[in-house]
């Protein structure tokens, strides 16, 4: 039988294509996601993508911290791992609204561990984040790089990092793999799923890709005195179809003995400023992107990009697309659906 996977927010941007890429290796995968931001639209087509083996993808609206309906869930299915996505991810609005961020992220997470330790399912990929580095002292970021968190959403993921090494502390038949990711971007290259966030952009490519469709009138670029080649901050963009096929990896390493609990970055291995990646897009879209410098935005980094050599030695995981393939697939995805799976009317 080819194993269960339970994907939790898996209708969400990176959720939706792990499950994709999941489904085309024969997985049966069962999504749980309580839509909070995301739309039952991306799971759909997941399934039309897959054509044959979207028989094997099942979807419950259900919260994490409903303890009772997670419960039921694993009565009635037995999961192989679980793929933990589920979570907010605005840092700006975490600051916001911490207590709403450790309550979604930490108390969902512990709901979810309690019931996999309750039916005896001890294999985790968890999605961690390029946050925990902080504004790195020395790059690229190692695993071993000093951890911190400048943010709520990043103490989240530190303390549910701590969390996972704990349980498998108290449990060593436990087998954990904390995936670390840099900047998740792109879509799926047939251009039918994508992410697609809710109200304004935080994050820099979606914003871009706004712009690009008419939808915003400039991109802010958010401070141009750095020290790197033009000014402008440095990032280490991975292709989102690149990320899934890191969690495939990190599945097939779950089933080698006592790997215990493990933490491996994703992402290129190299940087990329702000305005390199505006240019890499306007030539992908044949659309200007009028910009408006402005100062630095307060908590951003000056330069964030990985070492990317554990992964590729322990999890024989090497990233495939670079920059150019990144934005052809956003700007294919983003032609395709400028309000992403709404409607005009339900997009600000
Ligand atoms: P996303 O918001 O598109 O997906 C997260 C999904 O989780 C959403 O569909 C949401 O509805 C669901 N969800 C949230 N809280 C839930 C709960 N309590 N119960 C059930 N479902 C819940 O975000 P994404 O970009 O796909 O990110 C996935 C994970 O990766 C998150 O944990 C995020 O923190 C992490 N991450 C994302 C990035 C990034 O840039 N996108 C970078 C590093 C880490
Ligand atoms: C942000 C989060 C980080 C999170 C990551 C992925 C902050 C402070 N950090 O990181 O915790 O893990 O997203 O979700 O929010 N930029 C602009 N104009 C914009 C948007 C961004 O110039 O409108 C610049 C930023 O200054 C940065 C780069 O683009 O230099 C990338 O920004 P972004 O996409 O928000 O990612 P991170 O800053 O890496």
């Amino acid at each position: 039988m080819a194993p269960t996977i339970l994907v939790t927010g898996g209708a969400g941007y990176i959720g939706s294509h792990t499950v994709l890429q999941l489904l085309l290796r024969d997985f049966r995968v069962v999504v749980v996601d309580n839509l909070y931001n995301s739309s039952e639209t991306s799971v759909q087509r997941v399934k039309e993508l897959a054509t044959q083996s979207g028989r094997n993808l099942s979807f419950h609206k259900l919260d994490l911290r409903d303890g009772p309906a997670l419960e039921k869930l694993f009565l009635s299915t037995r999961f192989d791992a679980v793929i933990h996505f589920a979570g907010l991810k605005a840092v700006g609005e975490s600051v916001q609204k911490p207590l709403l961020y450790f309550d979604n992220n930490i108390n969902g997470t512990i709901s979810l561990l309690k019931v996999m330790a309750n039916h005896g399912c001890k294999k985790l990929v968890f999605s961690s984040s390029a946050t925990v580095y902080g504004w790195p002292e020395k790059v690229p970021c190692t695993e071993e790089s000093p951890l911190v968190a400048t943010s709520p959403y990043g103490r989240t993921k530190l303390v549910i990092e701590e969390m996972c090494r704990d349980q498998y502390c108290a449990d060593p038949e436990w087998k954990i793999i904390l995936l670390r990711y840099f900047n998740p971007v792109g879509a799926h290259p047939s251009g039918y799923i994508g992410e697609d966030p809710h109200g304004i952009p935080n994050n820099l490519m979606p914003f871009v890709q706004q712009v690009a469709v008419g939808r915003r009138s400039a991109l802010t670029v958010y401070g141009t005195d750095y020290s790197t080649n033009d000014g402008t901050g440095v990032r280490d963009y991975i292709h989102v179809v690149d990320l899934a096929d890191g969690h495939i990896a990190a599945l097939h390493k779950l089933d080698e003995s006592s790997i215990g609990c493990r933490e491996y970055n994703l992402g290129t291995g190299k940087g990329t400023s702000v305005l390199e990646m505006v240019k890499a897009f306007e030539k992908a879209s044949g659309k200007k992107i009028p910009l408006v410098m402005s100062g630095r935005r307060p908590g951003d980094a000056e330069m964030v990009y990985a070492a990317i050599e554990k992964a590729a030695r322990e999890l024989k995981w090497k990233p495939k697309y670079g920059i150019e393939e990144m934005c052809r697939d956003q700007w294919n995805w983003a032609s395709k659906n400028p309000y992403g799976y709404g409607s005009p009317r339900n997009n600000h």
